[in-house]
């Protein structure tokens, strides 16, 4: 365990980059797999997360060298060309590696072992068994749909026309994994748009996916299967979830100002930058371009009074790992905001609702929960802190605990830091080059 203790800053400002996304960074490796010839990656994120992506892809067949920082190389086996692991997949802390791999290898005809830490072994896989076994594939898992489980995947998959219960790009990404591999078409339905990277991913490898509006304001994404995929060069951008715990310090710290550059602004990840301008922050965007697909600007961010606004359940796909630090903004904000639809922070890393509640209560703000809102009733400036906080090997609610810590009266200290490697390595030195005061505690 390593505690870490967070104090007020004084001024929160500076000029710096973040980590690579860590999103993109699977879906890169999982792609690259699949091609023919070899990708070059750079800007990889190299977390925990990513590292057991990397091992799982190479258990499967594929070459992949690191070649200096962030940069990677996967030589990859061709659409369907990846074989059996001779281990078992340990996929650490990721739901992102675990989902999507099943997916891949749903709809290749062999035998593979999955299993993860503690808290993935609690996280529900049924979402994904439920579509993957209609392409044909079978599993057995512990009881709940909970991992270890094996997959034994399907030599004659099925394309399929599905529409997933809950909004989620997981699942998503695993079902058109499995129609990557799938002759003929497989189309994924969602009522809530979630991130796209793996539709943006795959067109940059050559995949023909289509995207169609339904009538009902979501989408209809559509992959052909079994294309031939050629290795590309990928420059993966900042990650804006990451991006997301300086830009609100800067914000809740009076004095601040802060450029995050080379970040990832998709429009189905940016959901709580509306939330926060709408709140009254600051922010503008600069030097706008695109790599691979994505869009990607600077960041640039001033220290703001924030009001209270309601978010509703709408754009929780699109905000969905910046609840934390948003509630960390909101408990400073004048007035009370509401966040609404937030279901699914139940199944994340840890119990996310029932953390941010425990853990702004602990810090002096009131919290209410009602179903699956949240209402925070800000203290219109520094909350008063003074609290230790339990972050259950949850690195965003370390992340956040810590950013509240730099905008209250009395530091902040969380049980256990070490999570934040599973997505942010360096987070405490960036964040403390800043202006934060990070330390390790007892
Ligand atoms: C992710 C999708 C989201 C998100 C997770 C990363 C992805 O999960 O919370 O951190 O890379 O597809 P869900 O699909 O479960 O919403």
């Amino acid at each position: 365990m390593t505690p870490l203790i967070s104090s007020a800053a004084e001024v929160f400002a500076g000029d710096v980059a973040v980590p690579g996304d860590k999103s993109i960074s699977h879906r890169a490796l999982i792609v690259a797999a699949s091609c023919i010839g070899e990708s070059r990656i750079q800007g990889l994120l190299e977390a925990d997360d990513v590292k057991r992506t990397a091992a799982a892809v190479a258990a499967l067949g594929a070459m992949v060298e690191r070649d200096g920082a962030g940069d990677w190389r996967v030589v990859g086996r061709g659409v369907g060309g990846l074989g059996e692991p001779s281990g078992i997949l340990d996929l650490g802390n990721s739901g992102t590696a675990a989902r999507l791999l099943m997916g891949v290898v749903a709809s290749h005809p062999f035998t593979s072992f999955f299993a993860g830490d503690a808290s993935l072994s609690a996280r529900p896989m049924e979402r994904v068994m439920a579509p993957l076994r209609r392409f044909g594939a079978e599993f057995v898992c512990r009881t709940g749909g909970r991992l270890p489980l094996a997959v034994r995947g399907t030599a004659e998959p099925m394309p399929i026309d599905y529409a997933p219960p809950q909004p989620s790009a997981q699942v998503k990404s695993a079902i058109l994994l499995a129609g990557l591999y799938t002759p003929g078409r497989t189309r994924v339905v969602e009522r809530l748009p979630t991130r796209d990277h793996t539709e943006r991913l795959l067109r940059h490898f050559g995949a023909d996916v289509t995207v169609e509006a339904t009538a009902d304001g979501g989408r209809a994404v559509t992959i052909e299967g079994q294309p031939e995929l050629m290795a590309a060069e990928i420059v993966v951008p900042g990650d804006i979830s990451s991006a997301a715990f300086p830009i609100v310090a800067a914000l809740l710290v009076p004095g601040s100002s802060l450029t995050v550059r080379g970040v990832g602004i998709n429009p189905l990840r940016r959901g709580f930058l509306d939330t926060l301008i709408e709140m009254g922050a600051e922010i503008s965007f600069d030097n706008r371009r695109q790599e691979a697909g994505e869009d990607i600007a600077d960041i640039l961010v001033a220290a703001s009074r924030l009001a209270a606004v309601d978010v509703p359940a709408e754009r929780a796909p699109s905000m969905i790992d910046e609840y934390p630090v948003v509630a960390a903004a909101a408990a400073c904000a004048e007035g009370t905001t509401r966040l609404h639809g937030l279901g699914e922070l139940r199944v994340k890393e840890s119990d996310r609702l029932a953390a941010i509640v425990g853990g702004l209560s602990a810090c002096g703000v009131k919290v209410e929960v009602e179903g699956d809102s949240l209402a925070i009733d800000g203290t219109g400036g520094a909350v008063p802190g003074g609290a230790t906080i339990a972050v259950d090997f949850d690195h965003r609610m370390a992340m956040s605990f810590l950013v509240l810590g730099a905008a209250a009266r009395d530091p902040v200290r969380i049980d256990d830091g070490e999570a934040i490697e599973t997505s942010f390595p360096g987070f405490a030195t960036l964040m403390n080059g800043l202006g934060a005061r990070i330390e390790e505690g007892s």
